[in-house]
């Protein structure tokens, strides 16, 4: 998808399909005026009969237009005047593209963003008419013996009343850096078990890396050895597929200045190993890559803009399989922190594979360090697919990514990390268990985190109930690419 911003009048714009606001009661749109007028009012004509009320949610293609440059023109109701939020607008662009996506318009031109939304500005609308135009244009079918039906939608312009400014012009190719952070997210995440491997993550990194003056390194299951990461290791021990620890570096600063460090669980498929899992919707444990994925997509958008910031990723990636060799409840192993973890469940092992990546993340001497996992149900149950679990050990950091989050849409919702859950995890035999019970389950597991991140500013995000959609819809939603996105962008610029 191609997008561009110019001033322009509706009339005039050369187009298969303009897209135009109608208020509840029948206005139009500022920009629609002279378009009524051109096509000798056949809008406020079809109004007037109430083929379009205005209201939220309604709309109408008009095919047969005279007088103006464009083809046709759909009509979206915005509903009533100065009460249009960033809900109704974000479903409103999700319509457009699902009608623009059937139809045969292979461009259009849109005039929403000087449309008022209540507490967004242009920059926030211009961000969200490309993410939705992205969304709606995604197909999943790298795996299909012919590619999917792409729709013939290829353009999009937005129009402007005003010469659109230079915030404008970065919001529009911030977006579209997003948008391909994201897709690469949800490419990633959509690809099965057998071909999207810990080796596939780490030879994808390396593509990344030649393509964007990125640098990857890849450490062996040998090499994490060396390093004492056995907590990592046990939980790859029951796969036939070597585990990777893979880091992407990401240097858009002075040396000097300390890097955002982002690690991201890469359970390439988590059958639960050994606890094994029930069958039933197995198959979407493939997403327990998600973490991975949105690193990685985050680091491809901040390179795309170039953000002058260094951002490193770290990505402990490996399978959980049961075998002979797999890690078995009561098993102790030793974190390269030096504490030992009695393995109480092996479908606990996100929190293995984090707790060593996380100790390692300090070598970068990081500003911050963030972790993205698929990590716990019980976040799904709590939050369910709106919002991700945010954890912090400081107020300040989760405030930014809060934030971040709802400016993008990609919303996160805090819940505590308080002393008091600590106890959850006590062992009668090791420093700690790696279940705390079914109480509070994504607050144990990021309480277990936050014992391997005291040395510095971090922040954890269980993303179990966001990355991926479920049922007839399934596929990777690219979360929370944009909540990161949109958190790097700020730090850049404070600087
Ligand atoms: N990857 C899963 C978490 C998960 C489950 C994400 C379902 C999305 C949907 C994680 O490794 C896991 O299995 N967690 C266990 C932890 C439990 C054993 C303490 C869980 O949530 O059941
Ligand atoms: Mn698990
Ligand atoms: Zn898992």
């Amino acid at each position: 998808m191609e997008f561009s911003i110019k001033q322009s009048s509706s009339e005039n714009q050369r187009s298969a399909c303009v897209v135009l606001g109608v208020y509840e009661g029948g206005q139009l749109a500022p920009s629609a005026h002279g378009f009524d007028e051109a096509a000798n009012h056949q809008l406020s004509d079809l109004i007037a009969r109430g083929d379009m009320t205005g209201k939220s949610g309604s709309s109408l293609m008009v095919h047969t237009l005279t007088g103006v440059a464009a083809e046709r023109a759909l009509l979206v109701g915005l509903g009533k005047q100065n009460e249009l939020n960033a809900k109704q607008f974000i479903d409103m662009l999700r319509s457009i593209f699902t009608t623009l996506g059937k139809s045969v318009c292979k461009d259009a031109a849109l005039y929403l963003t000087d449309i008022s939304v209540k507490d967004q500005d242009e920059s926030w609308k211009i961000t969200q008419i490309v993410l939705a135009a992205a969304e709606s244009a995604y197909r999943s079918d790298s795996m299909k013996s012919k590619p999917a039906e792409k729709p013939a939608l290829r353009k999009i312009l937005l129009g402007t009343a005003k010469k659109p400014g230079s915030l404008a012009q970065d919001a529009l190719k911030q977006a579209s850096a997003i948008a391909h952070g994201m897709k690469l997210a949800k490419d990633l995440g959509n690809l099965p078990g057998n071909i999207c491997t810990p080796s596939y993550l780490a030879d994808q990194t390396k593509k990344l890396a030649s393509a964007h003056k990125l640098k990857a390194t890849i450490l062996e299951e040998k090499d994490m050895e060396k390093l004492g990461m056995f907590s990592l290791l046990s939980v790859t021990r029951g796969s036939r597929q070597p585990a990777k620890l893979i880091t992407l570096e990401y240097r858009g600063a002075d040396k000097k200045q300390k890097p955002v460090v982002l690690v991201g669980k890469g359970l390439t498929f988590d059958s639960g190993g050994i606890s094994i899992k029930p069958a039933a919707e197995m198959d979407e444990m493939k997403y327990d890559m998600c973490g991975a994925a949105s690193v990685l997509g985050a680091i491809l958008a901040v390179a795309e803009m170039g953000l002058k910031l260094n951002v490193i990723g770290v990505i402990p990636s490996s399978e959980n399989m049961p075998d002979g060799a797999a890690s078995k409840p009561g098993d102790i192993v030793k974190s390269m922190s030096g504490q030992t973890i009695e393995i109480l469940n092996t479908d606990a092992e996100g929190r293995l594979i984090l707790c060593d990546a996380l100790t390692y993340a300090a070598r970068f001497e990081p500003d911050t360090v963030i972790d993205i996992a698929t990590l716990t149900g019980a976040c799904v149950i709590a939050l369910g697919g709106v919002a991700s679990g945010l954890f912090s050990n400081q107020e300040e950091l989760a405030k930014e990514l809060l934030d971040a989050g709802l400016y993008m849409n990609d919303k996160a919702w805090q819940l505590p990390l308080w002393d008091e859950y600590q106890q959850q995890l006590d062992s009668n035999f090791a420093d700690m268990q790696n279940i705390g019970g079914r109480a509070a389950g994504s607050v144990t597991a990021a309480c277990f985190l936050a014992r391997f991140t005291k040395d510095y500013r971090w922040a954890h995000l269980d993303i179990a109930g966001t990355a991926w959609k479920s049922g007839k819809e399934k596929g990777s939603t690219g979360r929370p690419v944009p909540l990161l996105a949109q958190y790097l962008i700020r730090r850049a610029g404070k600087k």
